[in-house]
């Protein structure tokens, strides 16, 4: 077990994007095929056992449609601290840790986030990413005249994840001072905030020139040697109803297993299969045969870990995956958000899309006598 069992993620959303101007919350503005709010998410969802968002008054049920069950909606306030106050209700009482995310910081990676739990393992009760600055900054009055000049070595610019020991985080949301940071309340209450590097991706997506940026960080360097490779995979279901079903990284309780050398799960085969495909290191047989005793009974999410560093050794990097499953049951849309979490979370946080269908009735899939999936994976040689 590791800290991400007791840790929260709290993504403040609940802003209205005035700066960037378009028509809509910015957590809802898209980039790259993407809302904001979901690169957020499933950036940061892969290192948290909770996740809580604060959205938009009006905009709760948007924001679930984007991700499903899995992330805890509540409704923000009027100012950035007071979203953070109402998401802080919701924590699960085991959680320890918390990261507070900018939805606005779309592009922070999970690496960053790990960066800042790693930290917070470490003992520190307040860790906070930040960038040395460039410019030189002056201190003004409200008439633009310069009060004073700070020495430049002594200022840092600082994102988001910021992470905190939860009693700390809540003892600093008691005493109703607002704030642009969670850790400016933090050091109100004398505590220490340690900085740790932060990264360029991390930025905080405001005017309307940051979306393009935006796009360039999602697709620069990427267009080297990029392959695509398809796997598909199926399974019975079981006459034997205590096998347990696991689908897309999930146990499905409610539902009796499929027949199989491993889990059964055809999303994490389909995935394994369209990643050494993608790859050319052959195929889920060959890399773990029926044969090898290892293998057998091994989950979804193990193979899936075990082909992310197989392709890994072999210089590739994820770039996005999407998978199918074909059949009548289970129902995947109200748990779609945890199946992507799970798929990612094994795959060190790649994108992920889980998408579901039903046959019309034809074929294996459509006479409900077992289940399929189909899937695709994007990698890129470095
Ligand atoms: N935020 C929030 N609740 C608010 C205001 C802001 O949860 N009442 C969130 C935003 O959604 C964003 C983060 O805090 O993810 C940082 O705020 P900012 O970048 O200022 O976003 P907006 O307030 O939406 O933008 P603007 O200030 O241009 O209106
Ligand atoms: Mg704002």
């Amino acid at each position: 077990m590791n800290q991400y069992s007791t840790t929260a993620v709290i993504i403040p959303a609940a802003g209205s994007g005035e700066r960037l101007g378009a028509n809509l919350p910015k957590a809802l503005v898209q980039i790259v095929g993407r809302t904001l709010l979901e690169h957020s998410y499933f950036r940061l969802s892969p290192v948290a056992a909770q996740v809580i968002v604060a959205a938009p008054a009006g905009f709760e049920d948007n924001f679930r449609e984007l991700l499903g069950d899995s992330a805890t909606i509540v409704t923000g306030g009027t100012t950035r601290t007071q979203s953070v106050k109402s998401a802080l209700a919701a924590l699960h009482p085991d959680i320890k840790y918390v990261l507070v995310h900018d939805a606005a910081r779309a592009l922070a990676s999970t690496d960053l986030a790990e960066r800042v739990l790693a930290a917070l393992a470490g003992g520190d009760v307040a860790v906070i990413p930040g960038l040395a600055v460039a410019d030189t900054i002056k201190e003004i009055d409200n008439d633009s005249e310069v009060l004073a000049t700070p020495d430049r070595s002594h200022l840092v610019a600082v994102q988001t994840p910021q992470g905190f020991d939860r009693q700390t985080l809540v003892d600093a949301h008691q005493s109703g001072v607002e704030a642009t940071d969670d850790a400016a309340l933090v050091e109100l209450l004398g505590k220490k905030v340690r900085i740790i590097p932060g990264e360029a991706s991390a930025f905080k997506i405001t005017h309307p020139e940051d979306i393009q940026r935006a796009v360039n960080f999602l697709t620069e360097n990427k267009s080297s040697d990029i392959r695509v490779g398809i796997g598909t995979d199926a399974h019975a279901f079981s006459a034997d109803p205590s096998r347990p079903m696991w689908l897309a990284g999930l146990h499905w309780p409610d539902e009796i297993g499929v027949d199989g050398h491993s889990d059964g799960d055809v999303a994490a085969h389909a995935i394994c299969d369209a990643l050494f495909a993608a790859t050319g290191l052959g195929d889920l047989g060959s890399n773990f045969g029926t044969s090898d005793p290892k293998y057998s009974g091994a989950s979804g999410a193990t193979l899936l870990q075990e082909t992310l560093s197989r392709i890994t050794d072999a210089g590739f990097e994820i770039l996005n995956i999407s998978v199918q499953i074909v059949g009548n049951k289970p129902k995947i849309g109200p748990r779609r958000g945890e199946a992507i979490s799970a798929l990612s979370t094994a795959l060190g946080g790649a994108a992920v899309s889980v998408s579901a269908t039903t046959t019309d009735g034809l074929g294996f899939t459509g006479e409900g006598k077992g289940i399929s999936g189909v899937a695709t994976a994007l990698v890129v040689r470095r």
